[in-house]
């Protein structure tokens, strides 16, 4: 820890959800107390250990809710905030979504923080918040920052709400700018999308837009290596880190190797377009050099990172998606 003092308990919202499921994981590894919250929305109770587990809380409750989350905040040395939409179309789809459980769920967040005296808050952010970049890889230092979806909108303005905490109440803060971020347990993402479809259809898949989508995909393992690397190491009042691997992968070799995967009978079929659906960012290939600077190194590459995370869903088929 950089402040030197015994780690206290950690607040983790979104504990059950794919990324923070990992999280709690090593948390508890480390010897922490961990509280966590969430409404099941997403994620499901059994993506974490045993609730026998010494150190380990489940509450299920919405992180807008202070009736029932602000005394899990009591006596907190940190905040990891990982609740929220995860899903870029369900905010389309309803356009009220990212405002609640993106902007007010981080404000709620803060504000218990705030009065709790907690020092710390960590939040998973996106590379979203890029927009459509124009210089690959894309810095820290990118901007001006527009946002393209409501769910990128909501990861700007929740990241203006922890900067503004840090400099007004003394917290200390870290924003992680996520690239794709692919393990067990997801319930959205490309790879999730084209298992369900082939389960729907073994004889074809579709692909939504021309397939030359080329992002990078960074397995959880990694992602919650490199945050907490960073949570202990950098002292600022404000840390910012893109997170991802320092490659790419297009939508059409990932819809190859699922097919293949599948036994390679599926036609694959292209709608057609550089942008496969509104929100899409096509092209997303992220500056690490920060987080790399810190000695953290990906186990994986993108390409690796999504034949492992096929394997698995091949044995353990994803979860069912939360209704719209
Ligand atoms: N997976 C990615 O590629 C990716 C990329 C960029 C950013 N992120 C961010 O990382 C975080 C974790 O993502 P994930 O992929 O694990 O998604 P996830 O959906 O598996 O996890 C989110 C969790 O938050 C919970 N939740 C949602 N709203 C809540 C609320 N109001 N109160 C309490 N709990 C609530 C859900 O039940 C779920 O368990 C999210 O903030 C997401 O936006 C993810």
């Amino acid at each position: 820890m950089v402040d030197g003092r015994s780690p206290g308990p950690v607040v983790v919202t979104g504990g059950a959800g794919a990324i923070g499921s990992v999280l709690v994981r090593e948390l508890l590894a480390r010897g922490r107390e961990v509280r966590v919250i969430d409404n099941l929305s997403g994620g499901r109770r059994e993506h974490l250990p045993s609730l026998d587990t010494k150190g380990l809380s489940l509450t299920v409750a919405d992180v807008k809710d202070p009736t029932r989350c602000s005394s899990l905040f009591e006596g907190a040395a940190e905040v990891w905030h990982l609740a929220a939409n995860s899903d870029i179309r369900r905010g389309t789809n309803n356009p009220r979504l990212d405002l609640e459980d993106g902007v007010l769920a981080s404000y709620c967040v803060l504000e218990e923080a705030r009065r709790h005296d907690v020092p710390h808050a960590v939040f998973s952010s996106s590379s979203v918040v890029y927009g459509f970049p124009t210089v690959f890889p894309t810095p820290e230092s990118y901007g001006p920052l527009r946002p393209e979806s409501l769910y990128a909108a909501a990861k700007l303005a929740s990241e203006a709400f922890f900067s503004a905490y840090a400099y007004s109440y003394g917290l200390r803060v870290h924003m992680f700018r996520f690239a794709n971020i692919i393990g067990p347990a997801m319930t959205h993402g490309v790879l999730y999308d084209f298992f369900a479809k082939l389960r729907a259809d073994p004889s074809r898949l579709e692909v939504l837009g021309d397939g030359r989508q080329a992002k990078s995909y960074l397995r959880t393992e990694d992602c919650v290596a490199a945050m907490l690397l960073a949570s202990d190491t950098t002292p600022e009042p404000v840390n910012i880190f893109n997170l991802g691997t320092a490659d790419r992968i297009s939508v059409r070799e990932i819809a190859e190797k699922v097919v293949a995967a599948h036994g390679g009978r599926a036609r694959i079929e292209y709608t057609g377009g550089a942008q496969g659906w509104v929100g899409d960012v096509p092209q997303q290939l992220l500056a690490i050099d920060r987080i790399l600077a810190l000695g953290w190194r990906p186990r994986w590459t993108s390409a690796t990172a999504v034949d492992k995370s096929i394997a698995e869903l091949m044995t353990v088929p994803p979860p069912a998606a939360p209704a719209a």
